[in-house]
């Protein structure tokens, strides 16, 4: 091609594509139907995965619900029954193990049908400095938070590419997008579903299989439990979130096909300033709104009797 012609064609849609999101700043653009959808939810039997259960079941979506946790599952299934969820379907899974993740998907095949919107949300923390963090729980932050979405995508990525029709949906995190102390691992992660999720987003696109997108979701500190006893330096200015409110946030967000989503806005300029700003001086902004050793306070979610 010619390179004035193609330089002239990049520009031109550069523009185009740049006010078009300026546009749905102030606009936000048609939310997509997900009733008849089939939603699979990791991690459903607490914080937000439960929160994504109900709000998506009072949508109309058939949801699939997976946990290691079966008393969690059975007060989601609950909960999303008071609100009048019709369609729901729990299972037993461990994400952190790949064999349980290809039985379960074949089950959920069998039994309910092609899943339409994966949501990979189930996630762990260990919250230690890293060398004193145990082998074995390193390697299971990775299985759980990371090589799931692997063995999930290839469960239920290839009717999706067949029926050119579906979304992937990664619960990240801000930390998969900034590193901080005392969260090597989780961030190690998060940074790898990041990835991931991009690079599989990109193949789509290479594909020519747009019908199926992507949203890569990277919220701050929420108030689940999973991260108990993190404090915000600046509440005001990087509070605390509630789940309810992330949940939301992710539902318009997969409505309105948005390809990352990181909660609250602020937290965008951390990666960004973070590209060419010389680390000192990131490092001193990072401790400057109380990021850098955020996880000093963690407690986490007290461990049953
Ligand atoms: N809470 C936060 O501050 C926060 C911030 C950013 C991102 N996130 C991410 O959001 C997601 C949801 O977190 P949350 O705050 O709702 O946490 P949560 O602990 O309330 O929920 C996580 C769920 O995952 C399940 N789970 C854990 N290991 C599993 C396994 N091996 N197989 C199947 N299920 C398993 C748990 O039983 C639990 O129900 C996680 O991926 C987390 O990393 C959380």
């Amino acid at each position: 091609m010619n390179f004035f012609l193609e330089t002239l064609k990049v520009t031109v849609l550069l523009v185009y594509y740049l006010l078009e999101s300026l546009v749905f700043l102030v606009v936000p653009g048609r939310k997509k139907n997900v009733s008849g959808e089939i939603v699979l939810i990791t991690g459903a039997g607490s914080g937000i995965g439960r929160h994504l259960a109900v709000k998506f079941a009072s949508l109309g979506a058939t949801v699939v619900l997976w946990d290691i946790n079966q008393e969690g599952l059975n007060c989601t299934v609950r909960l999303a029954k008071e609100k009048g969820a019709g369609r729901i379907h729990s299972y037993v899974c461990d994400c952190g193990k790949k064999q349980d993740i290809y039985r379960v998907a074949d089950q959920v095949k069998k039994e309910v049908g092609d899943v339409s919107i994966l949501i990979n949300n189930a996630g762990i923390v260990i919250g230690k400095e890293f060398l004193d963090s145990p082998d074995s729980l390193l390697e299971k932050t990775m299985e759980v938070n990371t090589m799931a979405h692997f063995w999930t995508y290839k469960a239920f990525l290839p009717a999706m590419i067949a029926a050119n029709h579906g979304h992937l949906v990664s619960i990240a995190s801000c930390a998969g997008l900034c590193g901080a102390g005392r969260a090597s691992d989780y961030c190690a992660s998060k940074f790898a579903a990041v990835g991931f999720a991009e690079s599989i987003d990109l193949e789509m696109r290479i594909l020519r299989k747009t019908g199926v997108k992507t949203t890569i979701v990277c919220p701050y500190v929420i108030n689940t439990g999973m991260f108990d006893g993190v404090k915000s330096k600046w509440p005001r200015l990087i509070p605390i979130l509630d789940p309810e409110y992330v949940a939301e946030r992710i539902i318009s967000a997969v409505r309105q096909n948005q390809e990352i989503l990181v909660v609250p806005r602020i937290a965008y300029v951390c990666p960004f300033l973070k590209s060419f700003l010389p680390v000192k001086a990131t490092v001193l902004l990072l401790d400057y709104f109380g990021l850098l050793d955020f996880m000093s306070t963690f407690k986490g979610r007290p461990k049953k009797e």
